[in-house]
């Protein structure tokens, strides 16, 4: 397998290889600014697997779904379209075909995700979605369970991290950012509840994948960390060749 590109080979004009990168971790811990980051950087694509959940959580609210019903929740996730669409620096996450961007960020969406993502059999559609998404490899993906259970065999793995303070930070400027302030404390306490449910939800619960490399993001900036995971992925590169 060849041996991804520095800034340098890429200025030169060679082309990175088609990996899969899995990058998993709690809320707040910078996944989606980095991967997003990465990606581009590589010339990849970025999924950002939470999207896919809120989307069909959006999707569910719309059409008054009892939430408690995995049955109608997997027959819902089975039938809707979900899209990305890239926009400047970002992208746009299309239901079938309508823009729920912003939609699917409001907090009974968030609520409603944290439900519907622990059904087993809902997971199991969502799961299957994106290794369609990621057939061609060139991917970098985000989200709890994409280095344990979607791609256990991807050639890179990430799991970040940071202290509570600092994630509940993160949120707290971005909820400004958008307009829509939010309590530092409320924040912080609303994480705690986020990341016990997601590390003790029996499907796919977040966890670290043993072969992933750890990055605590408490005292770097989205730069550094992407550089630490270029750094990452060529060491193993270079060492997966050595072997084969
Ligand atoms: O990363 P996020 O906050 O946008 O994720 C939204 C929700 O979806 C969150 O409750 C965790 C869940 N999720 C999941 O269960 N599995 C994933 N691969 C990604 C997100």
């Amino acid at each position: 397998m060849p041996i991804p590109a520095t800034q340098g080979d890429r200025e030169a004009g060679r082309a990175y290889d088609r990996l899969i990168i899995a990058i998993d971790g709690p809320v707040g811990a910078g996944k989606s600014t980095a991967a997003r980051l990465l990606a581009k950087r590589l010339g990849y694509r970025y999924i950002d697997s939470g999207a896919m959940y809120r989307a069909l959580a959006w999707k569910a609210l719309e059409a008054g779904l009892d939430l408690d019903d995995e049955g109608r929740a997997r027959r819902l996730a089975d039938a809707i379209s979900i899209a990305f669409v890239p926009s400047g620096d970002r992208e746009l996450v299309l239901v079938d075909g309508q823009d729920v961007s912003r939609q699917i960020r409001k907090p009974e969406v968030e609520q409603a995700t944290s439900k519907l993502s622990a059904f087993a059999s809902v997971r199991r559609v969502m799961v299957a979605r994106q290794r369609e998404m990621a057939a061609q490899g060139g991917i970098v993906m985000d989200g709890r369970d994409i280095g344990t259970v979607v791609f256990p065999d991807a050639d890179v793995k990430f799991y970040l991290e940071a202290r509570l303070e600092v994630r509940a930070t993160r949120r707290y400027l971005e909820a400004q950012a958008a307009g829509t302030p939010r309590g530092l404390e409320e924040l912080a306490e609303e994480i705690r509840a986020r990341d016990a449910r997601d590390m003790g939800r029996s499907a796919s619960p977040l966890r670290k994948a043993d072969d992933a490399m750890t990055i605590d993001t408490t005292d770097v900036n989205a730069v550094q960390v992407v550089e630490a995971m270029e750094e990452e992925i060529r060491r193993r590169l270079i060492a997966s060749r050595r072997c084969t």
